[in-house]
């Protein structure tokens, strides 16, 4: 399985140095805070300037830079359960990152999600557990660490199919909004499957029908500099049946319902 190639660039490094490292990728570049960021430390861009300005920025603030190759094709999110060696995927979704319409703003911590993907040819999901998960769940374990938790591929699909860019060991956001929303099999049996080593004799998981999407309404000036404090009508708390759920949302001081955080409400 193909995988981004990195390069890390340590905070001590000259302007020689980070020039000479950005000339060695491109002409996609893809920078990464090699720190916490919130989702938002990553920057793709065509631009050499962009790219070696986010460098810059994240040196200065201390943190080392991951340069990785681009990876062409739609991206995929797989998230699977592992309980040591079993691993059972839940639907593979897709997550639109950058803010704006038509996708022309910056990279964010996603905007919005869908599943399941109608596009990935069939057998997909079964060859990403083969081809990616299992082997890292086996090769985890080998080492003396298995892994028992949520594991989150997330993909490229290409031209030879998939391409690893990351894995985080937690649900993703927003996906999994719209992956549990079609998930029929109580999400904490499931849970308590991979945390007890039985994942084997869970059975398959069951699905509802169709489709799930789920758009991400953000605060105003996400990511580049989040405003809070905006009063919000019309998503008062409950109506997680409507598909309405809170992320960034708290009261102000007269008990208004108002934006605390970048992503501040996801409708599916
Ligand atoms: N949706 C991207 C993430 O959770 O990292």
């Amino acid at each position: 399985v193909k995988t981004a190639s990195v390069e890390a660039i340590q905070p001590e490094a000259s302007d020689e140095d980070i020039e000479a490292a950005i000339d060695r990728f491109g002409p996609n570049w893809v920078v990464k805070d090699d720190g916490l960021a919130a989702g938002k430390g990553v920057v793709v861009t065509k631009d050499r300037a962009e790219a070696l300005e986010h460098a810059k920025a994240v040196l200065a603030a201390g943190n080392p830079v991951l340069l990785e190759s681009f990876l062409d094709g739609p991206e995929v999110s797989l998230f699977c359960l592992v309980d040591g060696e079993t691993v059972v995927p839940l639907l593979p979704a897709q997550d639109h990152k950058r803010v704006g319409n038509n996708d022309e703003g910056p990279n964010t911590g996603g905007m919005g999600a869908y599943s399941p993907l109608s596009w990935l040819p069939e057998g997909a999901t079964e060859r990403i557990v083969t081809e990616v998960c299992e082997p890292v769940a086996r090769e985890v374990a080998a080492c003396g660490c298995p892994f028992q938790g949520l594991l989150y591929a997330g993909l490229a699909w290409g031209e030879d199919g998939p391409a690893v860019i990351e894995f985080n060991c937690r649900f993703g956001d927003p996906e999994t909004q719209a992956v549990l929303a079609l998930l029929e099999s109580p999400v904490a049996q499931l849970l308590n499957a991979a945390a007890t080593g039985t994942l084997a004799d869970f059975g398959p998981l069951s699905w509802r029908d169709g489709y799930a999407l789920t758009v991400v309404l953000a605060a105003e000036g996400y990511p580049v500099s989040t405003r809070t404090g905006d009063v919000i009508e019309g998503a008062e708390p409950g109506r997680e049946a409507d598909g309405i759920l809170h992320a960034g949302t708290a009261r102000n001081a007269a008990g208004e319902l108002v934006s605390a955080g970048g992503r501040v409400l996801n409708v599916i």
